[in-house]
C-alpha cells in the first residue's frame, strides 16, 4: 500500500466547475451512495481544476463496474447511455446535455513493450487503477462520494508535483512500457510550463539512447498530433534539443533557422503538427508516412514538400505553377527549410490570383477545344502575374488574341 495524502478541495471544486456540472456531480454522487458505488473524478480534469485552467475532458472512474453504474443512472432516468466498451469497462453517457465518460477502475499489463496494454483486471482498487497511469500529475483523484466529497486522493505525490511544476513517471519502466509517454511528457511540459523531474529526464535520456522501434506508431502519431497542433514552437524545440525525434527517425535532426512562429502567425496553417512532422519526414523514405499511418492527405502534404524541396524556379510563372495547388502546410515546410523567400512571395502576391476565363467561354467564342487552350490559359496567367487587376473581359481579349495569332 502506497502512503496517501488526503486534503479536501471543496472550495476549488465549487469555484472551478459550472453550476451545470456541479449539479450533475452531486446527482450522480447521490445515486452512487444508494447503489454503493464509489466515484472519482480522475486524470486531466483534476489536474486542470487544481491549476485553474480549462480542461479538455471530464473522466469519472467508478471503483468497480462503471457499466453497471451507468445502467442504474439510465434506469433512474438521470442519464442516456451513448456507447459502451465492454473490454475496457468504459461507458459514455449523456446527462443534462453533457457527455461524460465513466470508466471502471482497471489495472493493465504491457505484454508487448511499446504496444497497447492489455487489461488485467476490471474493477480493481482505485489505487491499482492510479498506478497504471503515466504521470503523477495525471494520477490525482477527487472523491465524488457523499462521505468524503471533494477529498483529493493522491497515492503518488501528484499534488506536490503540481505545486513544483514537475512531470514525474510512476515507475522506472514507464517509458519502456509505453514510449509515447515521452511525447506526452513533452506535451504537458510545454502546455503547462512544467519541467521533467530529474529521474524522469534521466530515464527518458536512457530510453532515447536505445529506442525499441517495435512500437505502436499510430499512438506516436496521435501524440505528435496533440503535442504539435498549436502554433507555439516550444514543443518542437524541445523535441529536437532533447532528442525526442529519435522516436520517429534514425537520422539526426537539427533546429531550423526560420522563425516558425512568425510564419504560423502570418499564414495560419490548419494543421501545424503536419508542418513539424514534415520537417523530419521530407528527409525520410516514403515508408515514414506509412509507418506512422498518416492518411492519404497527410502523406500527400509531406511528399509534395519533399518533391519541391530541391526545385529551382526560373520565374514567377514557374513558382506559381509549382505552388498553386499545394496545401499551406506543404508550403510552410518548404518555407522553414530554406524557401521562405519564394513561399512568401507566392503567398503574399500570387496565391489569390485565379483565372476567370474557362474552356466553355472559349467554345462560346467559336474556338474548338484543343491543346492550345492550355497554352492560352498560361499566356493569360503570365500576364496576370504581372498585373493582378486584369478582369475577365481583358482575360478573354488576351486569350482570343493568343489563339487567333497562333
Ligand atoms: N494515460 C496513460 N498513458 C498513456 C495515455 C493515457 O497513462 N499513454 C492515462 C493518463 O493517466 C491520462 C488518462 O490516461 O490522464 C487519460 O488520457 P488522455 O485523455 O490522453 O489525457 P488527459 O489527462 O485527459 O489529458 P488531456 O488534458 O491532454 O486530455
Amino acid at each position: 500500500m502506497v502512503a496517501m495524502n488526503i486534503i479536501n478541495l471543496y472550495e476549488n471544486f465549487n469555484y472551478y466547475f459550472s453550476a451545470e456540472y456541479k449539479a450533475i456531480f452531486e446527482r450522480v454522487s447521490k445515486v452512487a451512495s444508494k447503489s454503493k458505488h464509489k466515484l472519482y473524478l480522475i486524470g486531466g480534469g483534476v489536474r486542470d481544476m487544481l491549476l485553474g485552467i480549462k480542461s479538455l475532458d471530464i473522466d469519472i472512474t467508478v471503483e468497480g463496474d462503471a457499466i453497471e453504474f451507468a445502467r442504474i443512472l439510465e434506469r433512474e432516468g438521470y442519464a442516456k447511455i451513448l456507447n459502451v466498451h465492454k473490454d475496457f469497462g468504459t461507458v459514455k453517457v449523456e446527462i443534462d446535455g453533457e457527455k461524460i465518460d465513466f470508466a471502471s477502475t482497471r489495472s493493465e499489463i504491457y505484454p508487448k513493450k511499446g504496444h497497447l496494454p492489455h487489461v488485467k483486471n476490471i474493477g480493481c482498487s482505485l489505487e491499482e487503477d492510479v498506478l497504471r497511469r503515466d504521470f503523477t500529475v495525471n494520477s490525482l483523484a477527487l472523491s465524488l462520494n457523499q462521505d468524503n466529497f471533494a477529498d483529493l486522493i493522491d497515492y503518488v505525490g501528484g499534488f506536490d508535483d503540481l505545486k513544483d511544476k514537475k512531470i514525474r513517471i510512476l515507475h522506472d519502466k514507464s517509458f519502456i512500457d509505453d514510449p509515447t509517454r515521452i511525447i506526452r511528457a513533452l506535451k504537458y511540459a510545454t502546455r503547462l510550463g512544467f519541467e521533467l523531474e530529474e529521474n524522469t529526464l534521466m530515464l527518458q535520456k536512457e530510453y532515447l539512447r536505445s529506442v525499441n522501434y517495435d512500437m505502436c506508431n499510430k499512438r506516436v502519431k496521435n501524440e505528435i498530433k496533440k503535442t504539435f497542433d498549436e502554433p507555439s514552437s516550444n514543443a518542437f524545440e524541445k523535441f529536437i534539443d532533447q532528442g525526442i525525434y529519435k522516436l520517429v527517425t534514425l537520422k539526426e535532426v537539427k533546429k531550423p533557422h526560420a522563425n516558425i512562429e512568425n510564419l504560423f502567425a502570418k499564414y495560419n496553417p490548419k494543421h501545424p503538427w503536419l508542418v513539424y512532422l514534415g520537417l523530419i519526414g521530407v528527409f525520410e523514405n516514403d515508408d515514414f508516412c506509412d509507418k506512422l499511418e498518416l492518411t492519404k492527405i497527410e502523406k500527400g502534404i509531406i511528399l509534395c514538400a519533399k518533391g519541391l524541396l530541391e526545385k529551382e524556379f526560373k520565374d514567377d510563372f514557374e513558382l506559381y505553377k509549382a505552388f498553386c495547388n499545394q496545401k499551406i502546410e506543404t508550403l510552410l515546410i518548404l518555407a522553414v527549410l530554406g524557401k521562405e523567400k519564394q513561399v512568401s512571395h507566392y503567398l503574399d502576391n500570387f496565391s489569390k490570383i485565379k483565372l476567370h476565363v474557362t474552356g466553355d467561354d472559349l467554345v462560346k467564342l467559336g474556338f474548338s477545344p484543343s491543346k492550345a487552350f492550355a497554352d492560352g490559359f498560361d499566356y493569360v496567367l503570365r500576364e496576370k502575374l504581372q498585373n493582378s487587376q486584369i478582369k475577365k473581359a481583358q482575360e478573354l481579349k488576351l486569350i482570343k488574341y493568343y489563339l487567333t495569332n497562333l
